[in-house]
């Protein structure tokens, strides 16, 4: 069933309840998603879907489920899963029943689903997903980041992207990383947030 949420973005943050970021306050978390939710609507205005695509789309690290509620808002048709250990400092108090619920309230829950699921012992064949998404995730995991980027590059086929916006404490290392590969990473302006976040669209994995 095609399902039409009845919420706009600027009512969300009165029903729903996405968490505090590390380092920000509820309210300063709730700023930074409006702008998040711009970024990221402007960027898959660009991407070559239609809006009506039943797309299948892949929330690495969704906590509470912001990104994929923008996504399912976005794509009317699409089917998000979100993946998160729920476990992590960066986002307090967060639980799977949280992000469940959060979907139920904007009525996506017919079109999200929610996994506890480590995106290090996660595997996805090839064609599963047509878009990644995340929303400063991959800063988290240190080194560890540049095993996840490949792990993502895995998981595409030459018609999949990757919409990734995150904290670059170190941009010059992580571009270096992901056109090791990617044939294409594109860098999108984002200096409403400011500090180090990019938002970076990647595609064409290199084998
Ligand atoms: C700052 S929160 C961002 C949540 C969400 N993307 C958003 O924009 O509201 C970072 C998230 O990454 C998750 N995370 C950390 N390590 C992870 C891992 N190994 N696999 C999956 N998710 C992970 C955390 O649990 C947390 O929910």
């Amino acid at each position: 069933m095609n399902q039409m949420p009845r919420t706009t973005i600027s009512e969300w943050k009165k029903i729903a309840d996405f968490g505090t970021y590390h380092h920000s306050t509820h309210r300063g978390s709730d700023k930074i998603r409006e702008k998040v939710h711009i970024l990221f609507t402007e960027v898959f205005g660009d991407l070559p879907f239609a809006r009506d695509d039943k797309l299948k789309i892949l929330d690495v690290g969704c906590g509470l489920g912001f990104l994929s509620c923008v996504c399912a808002e976005y794509y009317p048709k699409a089917k998000i899963t979100g993946i998160d250990t729920f476990e992590h400092a960066s986002l307090k108090g967060s639980s799977l029943t949280k992000a469940k619920n959060n979907a139920v309230i904007l009525e996506f829950s017919e079109r999200i689903w929610f996994q506890k699921e480590d995106v290090f012992s996660s595997d996805y064949s090839k064609g599963k997903f047509n878009l990644f998404v995340s929303n400063l995730v991959f800063h988290n995991f240190g080194r560890k980041r540049f095993d996840a980027y490949q792990r993502l590059a895995r998981w595409m086929t030459p018609k999949s992207y990757i919409v990734l916006a995150d904290v670059f404490f170190d941009y010059k290392t992580d571009s270096r990383r992901l056109a090791s590969h990617f044939s294409n990473v594109e860098e999108r302006p984002s200096s409403t947030i400011g500090g180090a976040y990019k938002v970076l669209v990647m595609s064409e994995p290199k084998k």
